[in-house]
């Protein structure tokens, strides 16, 4: 088919709430990670360079835990999928979630802007590998040799996300920019709907279980379990109705 008969692109930004029906955790939600743990002490480049051990424990301890829960994809990741396997356009997934499930559930096209879980990365050399090993501050990069270099490849606050030309080459040429199951609290992510609708003039869709920060952003608004609104707002799209 030429390019130009090709429908045009979906982009899909999608943040915790997408993986909570599996198991996991979200940040901000009143049972989230972020109201158990001070991300102060955990999540910024200023706690990796305070304390080392700290930071590496908390990281090591985690996966730990999401290994030993053996998480699945549900509904929502499955759903989006098909999407990506039977919609004639191009549809991109934006994820801020480090889990696998976007890939587990058969999704090709994923952009893991805040990292990805079971990598790890040298602050050294750059050099990322996988890795289901602990990490300390004797841990050796196996490319450089440095000591005490290598931490979780996951975005912590203060540093910039991965994939940004990616993605802003993908809402602009976007005409659904579909945001599921984040609180629209975290930049660049949050902003993605001010970039779809004034550079792409792109249909904004909001899918979450409740109204979230950038929610007066959004032409549309879903509001229910990812695992309800996703299956049923991806078989409205396969069968023409763009929108509602
Ligand atoms: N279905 C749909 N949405 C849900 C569900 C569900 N089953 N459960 C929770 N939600 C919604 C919540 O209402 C909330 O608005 O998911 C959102 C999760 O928001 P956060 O916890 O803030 O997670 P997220 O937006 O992904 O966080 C962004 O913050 O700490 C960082 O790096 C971390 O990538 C993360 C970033």
């Amino acid at each position: 088919m030429h390019q130009d008969f090709l429908p045009p692109g979906i982009v899909i930004l999608t943040g915790a709430g997408i993986s909570k029906e599996s198991g996991i955790d979200t940040f901000r939600d009143k049972d989230g990670l972020w109201t158990r743990v001070d991300l102060e002490e955990v999540a910024t480049i200023e706690a990796w360079h305070r304390d080392k051990k700290k930071v590496l424990d908390f990281y090591n301890h985690t996966r730990r835990g999401l290994r030993a829960a053996h998480i699945v994809p549900n509904a929502a990741h499955l759903a989006l999928a098909r999407l990506e396997r039977d919609y004639e356009g191009e549809v991109v997934v934006v994820t801020q979630n480090i889990d696998p499930l976007h890939e587990q559930a058969g999704s090709r096209t994923v952009l893991h802007m805040h990292g990805r879980d079971g990598e790890v990365r040298c602050m050294g050399c750059g050099h990322v590998f996988a890795s289901e090993a602990d990490l300390s501050p004797q841990s050796k990069c196996p490319n450089c040799q440095a000591v005490g270099e290598l931490r979780p490849n996951i975005v912590w606050f203060g540093e910039m996300p991965q994939h940004m030309d990616e993605i802003y080459a993908a809402i602009d040429r976007c005409v659904d920019l579909v945001q599921i199951g984040t609180s629209g609290e975290v930049y660049p992510a949050a902003g993605f709907v001010l970039q779809a609708r004034r550079r792409a003039r792109a249909h904004t869709v909001e899918l979450n279980l409740e109204p979230t920060g950038n929610q007066p952003l959004f032409h549309e608004h879903i509001y229910g379990p990812a695992t309800q609104t996703v299956p049923a707002y991806v078989e409205r799209v396969l069968a023409g109705r763009w929108k509602s």
